[in-house]
């Protein structure tokens, strides 16, 4: 059964005309492109879920604040208009903006991690893992066993496994410069954290004296969810459950493109004058100056009123059942997704999709070729290509537990129409998946570790 998705809380002021390529321009697009989907142009896309990072529509409200950006090199109105979205809506009183996630990120663990360390976490996304790398630390996966089972109806299948936790910081004895927590699991198909789980991970932090830091890209779906599926906080508002759940945190670092709706931005915010003073001079070095960090004075504007809208509940319920309703057409149509379908974005198990094409040969990123060519729709592969670790000495590939490909759901952007149109395009691939009978060879990759699908040249190779 597919559920009813409540209609629209806003209506469309303007629109943006999209085109609809041809069979031909698709062939020619994915030559040129490398046969990679991060190698397309925008042009040659009809809907494009590729991610949902600064890919959302801005309110009038936000539009507005733009006109209300003042550019003061240090202590900008806006700067303080940000300060104050954060403490009122995240409870943190030491703001720091930088131009996007991973910038905080770079400016977090640059600061406070050193080379050998580790850092338990649920599962880190590539962004933050390729960071971690950077730092010549490394990180645990300690997300509970369901988050690998495509078919477990868990309710919260981001949650941390106490026991691989506590494992993890026995095994890393001084190693550990804090615990981290992705709120909602991007990598592992966008799945919640409960609060009781991030309350249980909070007391283990405290217990060892080591910080807890969430990355809270997607805070405000995970307290929605948070809302409907934990009896506990049932009638807690989202905006409630939010500062709830940021009580369990020492610090956030945050890509705003995401729940806070704006198209850039980032944040850390932490709780301590002490931690803040760790953070900041690399803000300083990287980003700019502590009060803009890389933004323009418009942009902070923007975001401190994306911040009160994300918490929004009519606008989070409309959302999570767009969402919703892409993924209950698609498994209605017998493509095996994830279960639960995530707050942002609805991941099929590529494996199961193709089971005839080798891991080794990158089976989502045949699928995300072939979803373009049905109907020129961008999704993006998260499997091999993505994760595999390559060992350097003896070339042996360990490939990840999930091979997954992601179609995440622009916030406040395309209608159920499109959603249909999207279901209906892979229905008909899936319809046709035996004849799929090749696989990928990279031809170039990045020297980075980490990077390789965001770069890479493919080329079809038959199986
Ligand atoms: N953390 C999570 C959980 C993310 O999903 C992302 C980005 C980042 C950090 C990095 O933030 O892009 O602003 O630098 N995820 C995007 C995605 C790109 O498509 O899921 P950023």
């Amino acid at each position: 059964m597919v559920t009813r998705v409540p209609p629209e809380p806003f209506r469309i002021k303007m629109v943006e005309p999209v085109h609809v390529p041809d069979q031909q321009e698709r062939e020619r697009a994915l030559e040129a492109g490398h046969f990679n989907m991060f190698g397309l142009k925008s042009a040659d896309v009809y809907i494009d879920l590729l991610t949902d990072s600064g890919t959302g529509a801005m309110s009038k409200q936000q539009w507005a604040a733009i006109m209300m950006g003042d550019e003061a090199y240090a202590g900008a109105d806006s700067f303080y208009s940000l300060k104050k979205a954060v403490k009122d809506v995240l409870g943190f009183d030491y703001t720091i903006p930088v131009h996007q996630g991973r910038a905080a990120e770079n400016v977090v663990f640059g600061s406070l991690v050193k080379e050998g360390d580790v850092i338990p976490f649920n599962m880190p996304f590539d962004t933050t893992r390729g960071h971690i790398f950077n730092a010549k630390a490394s990180s645990v996966d300690c997300v509970i066993d369901e988050a690998f089972d495509r078919e477990t109806p868990h309710p919260f299948k981001g949650n941390v496994d106490i026991a691989k936790l506590e494992k993890a910081l026995a095994d890393n004895r001084g190693r550990v410069p804090f615990i981290m927590v992705t709120i909602t699991n991007n990598s592992g198909g966008g799945q919640p954290v409960s609060l009781k789980n991030l309350r249980d991970v909070s007391a283990v932090a405290k217990k060892h004296g080591i910080p807890l830091l969430l990355d809270a890209a997607r805070m405000a779906e995970n307290a929605w969810f948070i809302k409907n599926r934990e009896p506990d906080c049932r009638d807690m508002t989202v905006a409630e459950i939010l500062k709830a759940t940021m009580d369990t945190a020492d610090a956030i670092t945050v890509s705003c493109k995401k729940d806070p709706l704006v198209n850039i931005g980032g944040l850390v915010a932490c709780r301590t004058e002490e931690m803040y003073y760790k953070v900041v001079p690399r803000v300083i070095l990287f980003e700019g100056f502590a009060t803009y960090g890389g933004l323009a004075g418009r942009d902070l504007e923007a975001l401190a009123v994306g911040l009160r809208e994300m918490v929004n509940e009519q606008h989070l319920t409309h959302r999570i059942a767009q969402v919703r309703y892409l993924g209950e057409l698609l498994t209605e149509g017998g493509v095996p997704c994830i279960q639960p379908i995530g707050g942002h974005a609805v991941f099929i198990d590529a494996g199961a999709f193709l089971p005839h094409i080798p891991q080794g040969s990158y089976p989502a990123d045949v699928l995300s070729i072939e979803i373009y060519r049905e109907g020129a729709v961008r999704g993006i592969g998260l499997g091999a290509l993505a994760f595999e670790n390559v060992d350097e000495k003896t070339g042996a590939r360990t490939f990840p537990k999930l091979e997954l490909y992601r179609l995440a759901i622009n916030r406040r952007t395309y209608t159920n129409s499109h959603m249909e149109y999207v279901a209906e395009t892979i229905i008909n691939v899936y319809n046709r998946r035996d004849s799929i009978r090749y696989g990928l060879e990279i031809t170039y990759e990045p020297p980075v570790k980490g990077l390789k699908h965001f770069l890479a040249h493919l080329r079809p190779k038959n199986l």
